[in-house]
């Protein structure tokens, strides 16, 4: 299948949109520090999520609830540092904007001003409209997110896919259909039927964005971490490995444990 791709030196929110319109696919991944980042964005990844799972991946807690603002501020910002070409799109983390509009706006723009994030994520529907509506109005790009979210993992009890039953399809086409309304610039979908994934890419006019959502969407999203194989603990069947960088690093590490033991590294041409 032949791949439309133009040569944008700058991903911008309307660049996406040019994306969808041109048939181009969208590339993202994760990025958490700097190091990383300018990997990610020098192989042409078009949009990079600070994403909370900073809170499983960098911090090793079990969910992405523990994370704070100041501690995505810190992520951003190592990020954007980073950064020359993809769009860096930055989530809201749990507690930072779910409680009233005024303090959605209060940890967007402390996202926007410390860390020079170009955008912002925040999960859900209709329940944060009003939010959203708000960080939009001060001119600060949105994303949003809906199907698997898992700052409401202890609400679903489990990680398996969303909206089987025909009641959340429903509920989820409707919010995908208000956040273009309102004015976002891109959804995620996440562990949802590709079925119902496509349905909503060809119901809206903005890019949808799927992990775990088949294909009939405008692009694809994976932690960087699962995709290069550095976690391992971790094997959904939407993920595909590209390396298995776990095995790859403890092999290296190893050997180089074995070298200090025996006194062979540093040898006479590593030393001064
Ligand atoms: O935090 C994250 O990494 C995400 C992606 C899974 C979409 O939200």
């Amino acid at each position: 299948m032949s791949v439309a791709k133009k040569d944008y030196k700058r991903i911008t929110t309307k660049t996406l949109i040019e994306m969808k319109d041109n048939g181009e696919k969208i590339s993202m991944l994760t990025a958490y520090d700097y190091t990383m980042a300018k990997i990610v964005d020098s192989s042409g990844v078009d949009v990079i999520l600070v994403g909370d799972s900073a809170s499983n991946v960098m911090a090793g807690h079990e969910t992405t609830l523990p994370i704070t603002l100041d501690q995505m501020i810190y992520h951003a910002s190592s990020v954007i540092r980073a950064v020359e070409r993809a769009l860096v799109v930055v989530d809201l983390p749990f507690g930072s904007y779910q409680s009233d509009p005024k303090e959605a706006l209060r940890s967007a723009i402390r996202i926007m001003k410390e860390s020079g994030g170009h955008a912002v994520k925040l999960e859900g529907g209709s329940e944060i409209k009003d939010s959203i509506k708000r960080i939009l109005h001060a001119g600060i790009p949105v994303m949003g997110h809906l199907g698997l979210t898992p700052q409401s993992i202890y609400k679903f009890g489990t990680y398996t896919v969303r909206a089987k039953e025909e009641a959340e399809a429903e509920k989820l086409l409707e919010d995908a259909k208000m956040l273009e309304r309102i004015g976002c610039f891109a959804i995620v979908l996440e562990k949802i039927p590709a079925a119902l994934a496509e349905r909503v890419a060809k119901s809206i006019s903005i890019p949808v964005i799927g992990i775990g959502a088949g294909n009939g969407v405008d692009g694809q999203v994976l932690v960087l971490h699962d995709m290069i194989g550095m976690t391992h603990e971790f094997s959904p069947r939407f993920l595909r490995r590209y390396m298995n960088l776990y095995e790859e690093m403890t092999t290296a590490i190893s050997q180089y444990v074995t070298d200090v033991k025996a006194v062979d590294f540093p040898n006479e041409n590593e030393q001064y």
